[in-house]
C-alpha cells in the first residue's frame, strides 16, 4: 500500500480501485463543470500570514457543531450512492467519523438506509432529506429519522431539479450497475470492488426500495426518483418541515445572503454554504466566494457552514479565518472510502485533521476559535469583483 499523505493520494487510489461509472459520478460537476473548478481554485487564490515566536504549546482543533462535541469543526456531507463507492460505503463512513468525533449525514439517495445504519450501531448521525412530491415518503422519511434518533435533519435546497452531468448520462448511471459489456469488462479490472460488493445485499437505493408502493425493481425505481424531486419546494415548504421536527434543522445549498436571511427566519441551526459541489447551478459563484457576503448577512443568528471545494486543513483553516463556524466535506470522504474503505475516510479525516493543526500554528495561533481575517491575505477584489 503506497504511504498516503494527502487526500490527492486518496483521490488517485479511488480513481485506481473504483469503476468508472461511480468514480466519473463522484468527480463531476454540472455542464462545463466552471463552478466545480472554481470552487478549489477560489481556495487557492487565498493565502495565509504567517506569525512567528508565539507559543504554539496546547493547541486546540475541537468544538461544537449545533451544540455537538466535534474533534474539529468539520462534518462529513450528505452524498448520494456512497455505497456504491465501496460496499456498505454509508455504514464504513459513518463508523469511521463516529471514532472520530465528526458528525456523519446520511443522504436520502444513499445505499444503506437509515434503518442498516442503526442496525449497525454506527451512533447517532445526521440525515439529509430531499423533498420529494410523494408527500408520504416524505413524512416516512423523517418519521424514521426520527424513530433512528437522528439528532439533526440537513434540508437540501439546490436540488429541485438536476443539473446535467453529462459523464453520468453517458456512463448509463443506475444502482447497481447495469451488465452491459462495457460495464462488465471496466469493473472486471476492480476485482476489490467486485468482491466486496458481492458480500454485501446492500446495492441499491434502499431508503426509498420497499418504502414507496410500486417501487420494487431498479427500472420503477429509477423511473420513481427522476420525477420526484419537488420543483414546488418553496420557503413556506421548508417552514412546515421545521414546525414538524423536533431536532436541529440546517439547511444546505445556500449561496445567496438573502436567502441566508430566509434560513434564519424560518428557524435554521445551521446553514451550509454550497453550491452542490459544482454539481448544480454550473456559472454559480464558489462557495469560498460567496461565504463573506453570507457570514455578514447572518450574524451570529444561526451558526454558517461551508462546502464545495474543501480539500485540506488549509482550506478549511480559510474558511473558518473568513467566519464559517464548520465545514463539510463531500468528495473528501468519498475518496477515502473508495481507495481503502473505513481506513480511508479516518484516513481523510486525520489528513484534513492534522492539516489544520499544523497550518493553525504556522500561522500563530493555538485555538480555531480564535481564526479570523488577521490569518488571511485575500486579494482586494476576492469577493467586490461580482455584482
Ligand atoms: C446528489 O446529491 C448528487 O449530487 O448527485
Amino acid at each position: 500500500m503506497p504511504v498516503i499523505t494527502c487526500i490527492e493520494d486518496l483521490r488517485r487510489l479511488h480513481q485506481a480501485r473504483v469503476p468508472r461509472m461511480f468514480w466519473e459520478y463522484c468527480e463531476s460537476g454540472s455542464y462545463t463543470e466552471q463552478t466545480f473548478h472554481d470552487n478549489s481554485a477560489d481556495f487557492a487564490q487565498i493565502r495565509l500570514r504567517q506569525r512567528v515566536a508565539r507559543d504554539l504549546s496546547d493547541r486546540r482543533l475541537g468544538g461544537e457543531m449545533i451544540g455537538q462535541q466535534v474533534s474539529m469543526p468539520l462534518a462529513i456531507s450528505p452524498t448520494g450512492s456512497a455505497g456504491m463507492q465501496w460496499a456498505d460505503g454509508e455504514i464504513l463512513g459513518a463508523r469511521a467519523a463516529q471514532r472520530f468525533g465528526v458528525p456523519f449525514t446520511l443522504s436520502t439517495m444513499s445505499i444503506c438506509s437509515i434503518e442498516d445504519l442503526s442496525e449497525a450501531g454506527v451512533g447517532p448521525f445526521w440525515f439529509q432529506l430531499y423533498v420529494m412530491r410523494d408527500e408520504d415518503f416524505v413524512d416516512g422519511i423523517i418519521e424514521r429519522a426520527r424513530v433512528a434518533g437522528c439528532p439533526a435533519l440537513v434540508v437540501t435546497l439546490d436540488l429541485q431539479v438536476i443539473g446535467q452531468r453529462h459523464k453520468d448520462l453517458k456512463n448509463g448511471l443506475t444502482a447497481p450497475p447495469r451488465l452491459t459489456l462495457p460495464n462488465i469488462l471496466n469493473m472486471m479490472t476492480r476485482p476489490a470492488w467486485c468482491l466486496a460488493m458481492a458480500r454485501t445485499k446492500r446495492r441499491t437505493f434502499r431508503n426509498i426500495m420497499g418504502h414507496v408502493k410500486g417501487v420494487d425493481d431498479l427500472a420503477n425505481l429509477n423511473a420513481w426518483t427522476w420525477e420526484q424531486f419537488e420543483p414546488r419546494l418553496d420557503w413556506s415548504m421548508v417552514q412546515r418541515i421545521r414546525d414538524q421536527w423536533q431536532g436541529k434543522f440546517i439547511l444546505k445549498g445556500i449561496l445567496d445572503a438573502e436567502d441566508a436571511r430566509m434560513a434564519v427566519d424560518v428557524g435554521a441551526d445551521a446553514i451550509v454554504v454550497s453550491n452542490h459541489g459544482g454539481r448544480q447551478l454550473d456559472g454559480a459563484l464558489s462557495s469560498i466566494r460567496m461565504l463573506p457576503s453570507i457570514v455578514r448577512a447572518v450574524g451570529d443568528r444561526c451558526e454558517v457552514w461551508i462546502d464545495s471545494g474543501i480539500r485540506s486543513g488549509q482550506d478549511l483553516l480559510k474558511a473558518l479565518a473568513l467566519g464559517a463556524t464548520g465545514g463539510m466535506i463531500g468528495r473528501p470522504w468519498l475518496y477515502g472510502l473508495g481507495a481503502m474503505g473505513e481506513a480511508g475516510v479516518t484516513k481523510a479525516l486525520e489528513v484534513i485533521r492534522d492539516e489544520l493543526d499544523i497550518t493553525m500554528a504556522l500561522c500563530g495561533e493555538r485555538d480555531v476559535a480564535d481564526l479570523g481575517r488577521h490569518n488571511l491575505l485575500v486579494p482586494e477584489d476576492f469577493e467586490g469583483a461580482w455584482g
